[in-house]
């Protein structure tokens, strides 16, 4: 732990002033999304979002995404076309990245693509984002407020814990909700691809979505991600010796994601289980099965990362 602490300001207009004159600084600030808590900087801004990567201690070929305030906002940036823009009118504001065509005049800074020639782009719903994208009044680099590869954070404690000192100012407005990362969808020469799976599922989009070999890939997918410090063993029934068990539904654990099997709660919860788990005396964690349907896509998705060492 570092001697200092970061600022933690409860959501209003003083906290959204803060965290705008520190953005307007070049300096980074966290604060919640509907996902998880985001660690934004100016994305126009070559220092700040380069303070991004190294308060997250961040390998720099991982590109970024870009939160705005609305769609027109996003057009300045990306280039649409009938899909995507039919894509952003359905779902946004709402935790939907979409990777399109970078506009090589928005003045988008060369790290938060990290020389791609594409963008990751989405507008967030959370009241907290909204608020200081809007009294900001240009685009927001934010990836997930963690040091690198380690677990997400839903809660501005998550954020302390985790970067303490290297963030100065933390907007607190409570848990996330969605409590995983945004869907992100692409295209490759086979049309639309789910490249990370998230809270708006397959399902949900109702687009046919190309697969396997024809995959693009997001380059941050590293097999490694939101690790615990500890061995996550899964498909858990009953608890081994030494283990900390994460219930669903009819497994009950030292914790549960969902006691009633309820997918939508188990991702909001996801997180912050394995970071109780982690805090928790037992060497090593486990965790019961969850289905894979729906939002389940996404937290296999995460428990899968979460296992891999
Ligand atoms: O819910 C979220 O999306 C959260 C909140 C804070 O908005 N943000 C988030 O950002 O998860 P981050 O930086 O942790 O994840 C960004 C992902 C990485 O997997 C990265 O590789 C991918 O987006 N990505 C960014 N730009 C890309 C691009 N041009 N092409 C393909 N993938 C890209
Ligand atoms: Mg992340």
């Amino acid at each position: 732990m570092t001697a200092q602490l970061p600022r933690i300001v409860p959501f209003g207009d003083d906290a959204v002033a803060a965290a705008v004159a520190v953005l307007r600084v070049g300096a980074i600030v966290a604060l919640p999304t509907e996902t998880v808590y985001g660690l934004a900087a100016d994305a126009t801004h070559g220092a700040a979002v380069a303070s991004i990567y190294g308060a997250k201690g961040r390998p720099s070929f991982n590109p970024l995404i870009v939160h705005v305030a609305d769609l027109a906002a996003a057009e300045r940036i990306a280039l649409f076309d009938e899909e995507a823009r039919g894509l952003a009118a359905r779902w946004w504001p709402g935790p939907l990245t979409l990777v399109l065509p970078l506009r090589g005049e928005a003045g988008i800074a060369g790290l938060v693509t990290a020389g791609l020639e594409t963008i990751a782009i989405r507008v967030p719903a959370h009241r907290a984002m909204q608020a200081v994208l809007r009294a900001f009044g240009g685009p927001l680099a934010a990836p997930s407020a963690n040091v690198s590869n380690a677990i997400s954070p839903t809660r501005a404690a998550h954020v302390a814990a985790s970067l303490g000192a290297r963030v100065p100012l933390i907007l607190d407005d409570g848990p996330t909700s969605a409590g995983v990362e945004s869907t992100i969808i692409g295209w490759g020469a086979a049309g639309a691809a789910i490249l990370r799976p998230g809270p708006i599922t397959a399902e949900d989009l109702g687009l046919p979505l190309a697969a396997g070999e024809a995959r693009i890939n997001a380059p941050g997918q590293l097999a490694t991600h939101y690790a615990p410090h500890k061995p996550l063993r899964l498909h858990a029934i009953t608890r081994e010796a030494g283990e900390w068990l994460i219930g669903f539904g009819a497994v009950t654990g030292d914790d549960t994601l969902s006691a009633s099997g309820d997918l939508l709660e188990a991702a909001a919860r996801l997180f912050d289980a394995l970071h109780r788990a982690d805090a928790a005396p037992a060497e090593r964690i486990a965790v019961a099965p969850v289905p894979a349907t729906g939002i389940g896509a996404a937290i296999n998705d995460r428990l899968r990362r979460a296992a891999h060492r």
